[in-house]
């Protein structure tokens, strides 16, 4: 009995050094700053802060990949996370969405938000600060709304 236990432990430690070896790329493009949301958007002080405290790892180009994103297998839902919110939504690159996109994805941060479904429950694992309060939830609703009503009509 013993001796399977140590052996197990042994099969699961390789096991885990092996899967360190399948590194996924973890980059963080340039940022041009006239593609990012604040070149051609108000984004008033309390939304930039909400944004930069529980959305903008996911959703910029410029991520802070903590220590336990070098460590597989937590880097590769990491990464994933981080690769699958910039294409959904990458406010590096906001300037250059076409008026349509825009006033989805605004809509979408609110619905996103008020539904609970944003920011990643995962992230809230970790990041317990980045968690928003109905106060944080109607900033940014407010927000997404007035900049929707001033974007051109399609
Ligand atoms: C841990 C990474 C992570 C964080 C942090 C995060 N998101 Fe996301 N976001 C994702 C992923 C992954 C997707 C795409 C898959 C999905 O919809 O679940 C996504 C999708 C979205 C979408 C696109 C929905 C659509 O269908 O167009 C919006 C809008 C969004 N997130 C807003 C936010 C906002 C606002 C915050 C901060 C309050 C936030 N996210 C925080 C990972 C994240």
């Amino acid at each position: 009995m013993k001796k399977t236990l140590k052996i197990t432990a042994v099969v699961l430690f390789v096991a885990f050094v092996a899967i360190q070896f399948y590194r996924p790329a973890k980059i963080n493009p340039p940022i041009i700053a006239a593609e990012t949301l604040e070149a051609t958007t108000y984004v008033p002080d309390e939304v930039a802060k909400i944004l930069s405290r529980s959305c903008n790892d996911c959703h910029t180009n410029n991520s802070n990949y903590p220590w336990y994103s070098q460590v597989a297998p937590m880097s590769w839902g990491i990464i994933d996370h981080i690769n699958e919110g910039r294409r959904e939504l990458n406010l590096s690159t906001w300037a250059i969405y076409d008026t349509k996109r825009k006033k989805h994805k605004l809509e979408e941060i609110c619905e996103m938000v008020t539904s609970g479904e944003m920011p990643h429950y995962q992230y809230l694992w970790i990041h317990r600060d980045a968690q928003l309060s109905d106060d944080d939830k109607k900033i940014l609703c407010d927000w997404t709304d007035a900049e929707k009503s001033m974007l051109p009509l399609t």
